[in-house]
């Protein structure tokens, strides 16, 4: 009795013990993980989740925006995704006197949802593996026949399925091939979210960081070609249970990418790009943040554009903690050279990828100091909106595009903000930049760009270029005779083609590395390395399913994180006034009188807000479903945690966790506070 305990207990330690990795592809679940995936509590089939003939729980999985995951939860195309997925185009709708963003808002009825001009949802179709033809194809003609094998079989997938768009996208560093046919959408609605101080509680702070108490989602409908709520093939029910410890879990959706097969070389030059953007975007955002704290109106101006900044600022400093910790390089190069023992050892395989390592390395040598050029252009001259508009007017005047877009920027834009933003950012391209990268004899009268004075010279830019307000512009263009010749001698203008000439001429070097064949050779020797361990490939803005459990960590010796967070911790965490920790009236109410109706946790009778899993995502899958052994709905995957900040180049179980909002406290947010219980009544929902 006791022999068959401690078997069943080990069997039982070894399944939780198990490391959840791995961004799965759909149409290889039922060979690689059916059965891990059943042993571990999933009660769905592979067919379930993916499959191209019937409707599955892929179908109710979207592309959000063009860089987050969104999930259909009626049968009326009602979409949910983050808060900080929804952010950018509730900003565009957002103005001083409707600020849907800061204040929040739901829309009463169906005529109330607002277009957003400009929004796609995309819904996956098929998936075919095409790898055989187009291996055939690069073994015939090399690189341009595979090119041209693609580019062929996307125009005859499109044409034969008449309102979809077909790709054919690469994996395992193009080993591997497969055929994706996508159907978009593009009349898609707001529908509604909670104010900031819910949807983006804890702000920039708490930003990668758990325990967190943020209620980040938003809603949105998606509308069909004839202008009526789409009836989606599949849309997601959703359970009320809520998770406790070790439930499985599972999460669909579009990790964007990672590095889990690169090379130390190509860590390290990854870690030097980064170093630079760290340092740009410090200057900046230090910049930003004043303004933005100043004055309200601002600071819904530069809303969206910060957090965009600050979200990579923030995870390149905590990967660059976590690489150090783990000791990420020395492992790398030791995992190399036992990769390359390996491959020497045998002939055959010697001869296939006894140089490639060498190759990866020569190359990476090659492309670090234009990469880091590169990143100091893009992170310090090319930050300048001023120079933006300039360069997007011009292009677009010479193509004779429309320039709405432009104009269209000008209702977030301060030019004071700009101003001070391109005198910090033009004096540290100024120090950092290599001589021969020194944007000289701008117009100012000075031969050397070491020799301008930054603050005389960016006097003179904002005085003289027509691109420093919407009005200025209009009024310059009204007369298009000579147009173009005024254009060219725009400071502005001037500015941004030096800037683009200088990206232009490095480009092609920072990208050889990636078109190389090293690193698909590496990648094959790789695949045969690990032998039958399943591999799957980096993540590249596909759908992917990932499984796991809901699990507390350790962050550090003798500390022990929760699963999961209560409606307490807001209150802990409230700061009144502050930009990122203030607690909505309302919010405090509904806590005082602990009103949480259904949405109140079974046991404890507490709000939960947040909980985490041992799920492998990344960004792009932000917004995605987390669902639980049945494929209901349970939450939503929004971030992930400080001591996971590794985990695109390495997963490590131990800490690896992703955090994810409550599915409960989603419904508690739209219902008791924001109103608009009408909406439940298109939900599945179950008890
Ligand atoms: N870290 C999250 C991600 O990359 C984004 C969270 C946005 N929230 C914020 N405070 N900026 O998906």
């Amino acid at each position: 009795m006791k022999k068959i305990l401690l078997s069943a207990l080990a069997a039982m330690a070894a399944l939780t013990a198990s490391a959840d990795e791995g961004m799965w592809l759909l149409p290889l679940l039922k060979s690689l993980n059916a059965d891990v995936m059943a042993a571990e509590g999933c009660r769905l089939t592979s067919e379930q989740i993916y499959s191209v003939n019937h409707s599955s729980l892929k179908d109710a999985v979207v592309i959000f925006g063009g860089g987050c995951t969104g999930e259909i939860i009626s049968d009326e195309g009602l979409l949910v995704t983050n808060h900080h997925c929804g952010y950018s185009s509730i900003q565009a709708l957002s103005t001083p006197e409707h600020n849907y963003l800061m204040d929040g808002w739901w829309a009463r009825s169906r005529e109330e949802e607002i277009p957003c001009p400009g929004l796609k949802v995309v819904f996956l179709v098929s998936m075919e593996d095409v790898t055989d033809r187009a291996a055939a194809a690069l073994a015939e003609g090399g690189k341009e026949a595979l090119e041209k094998f693609k580019e062929d079989l996307e125009n005859s997938a499109a044409a034969s399925n008449p309102g979809c768009e077909a790709e054919v996208e690469s994996f395992y560093s193009g080993n591997v091939f497969y055929l994706i046919l996508y159907k978009t959408y593009d009349d898609v609605r707001f529908v509604g979210a909670p104010p900031s101080a819910i949807g983006k509680f804890g702000g920039d702070t708490d930003n990668w960081v758990w325990p967190r108490h943020t209620g980040d989602f938003s809603m949105f409908r998606v509308y069909d070609e004839n202008g009526r709520p789409l009836k989606p093939k599949k849309s997601l029910e959703i359970s009320l249970k809520g998770v406790k410890e070790n439930d499985f879990t599972m999460i669909l959706g579009y990790p964007g990418s990672t590095q889990r097969y690169q090379t130390a070389a190509e860590l390290e030059m990854m870690l030097a790009s980064q170093e630079i953007s760290i340092a740009c975007r410090t200057i900046r955002q230090n910049v930003l943040w004043k303004w933005m704290e100043a004055d309200p109106v601002i600071r819904l101006k530069y809303a969206d554009k910060y957090a965009d900044s600050s979200n990579g600022w923030k995870k390149w400093q905590g990967e660059k903690l976590s690489f150090k910790r783990l000791g990420l390089l020395d492992m790398k190069r030791r995992d190399e050279a036992a990769f390359q023992r390996w491959a020497d050892s045998d002939p055959d395989r010697k001869a296939k990828y006894g140089t490639a390592l060498q190759e990866i390395a020569e190359g990476a040598a090659r492309a670090l100091d234009p990469l880091c050029a590169f990143q100091l252009l893009y992170e310090a001259p090319y930050s300048i909106e001023l120079q933006q508009f300039a360069l997007m007017y011009f292009y677009a005047t010479m193509q004779d595009e429309p320039v709405d877009e432009v104009l269209a920027a000008y209702k977030d834009y301060d030019v004071a903000v700009d101003k001070e933003v391109a005198s910090v950012m033009l004096k540290y391209y100024q120090q950092h930049a290599p001589a021969v990268m020194a944007l000289d004899s701008l117009g100012t009268g000075f031969e050397k760009f070491s020799e301008i004075d930054i603050d005389k010279y960016v006097d003179y830019l904002y005085r003289e270029s027509m691109f420093t307000s919407r009005e200025k512009l209009e009024k310059a263009t009204a007369d298009t005779t000579g147009l173009a010749l005024r254009l060219i001698d725009d400071p502005a203008v001037v500015l941004s083609t030096r800037v683009m000439g200088y990206l232009f001429s490095v480009y092609p070097v920072v990208t050889a590395l990636e078109k190389s064949d090293a690193s698909r050779t590496y990648t094959a020797g790789l695949l045969e390395y690990y032998g039958d361990r399943p591999l799957y490939p980096d993540a590249n803005f596909t759908m992917r399913l990932t499984y796991g459990h809901v699990l507390p960590y350790l962050p550090k010796d003798g500390l022990k994180y929760a699963y999961y967070t209560t409606l307490e911790g807001v209150m802990e965490k409230e700061i009144p006034g502050d930009m990122e920790f203030d607690v909505p009236a309302k919010l405090k109410q509904l806590y005082a009188a602990r009103d949480y109706g259904r949405y109140a946790d079974k046991k404890d009778g507490k709000l939960h807000l947040c909980f985490i899993t041992d799920n492998d995502i990344t960004g792009g899958n932000s917004g995605s479903p987390v669902l639980d052994a049945d494929g209901r709905l349970v939450g939503l995957a929004f971030d992930g945690s400080w001591e996971s900040m590794s985990s695109d180049v390495l997963f490590e179980p131990e800490l690896t966790r992703c955090i994810c909002v409550d599915i409960r406290y989603v419904l508690f947010c739209v219902d008791k506070l924001g109103g608009a219980g009408y909406l439940l009544k298109e939900m599945k929902i179950k008890k």
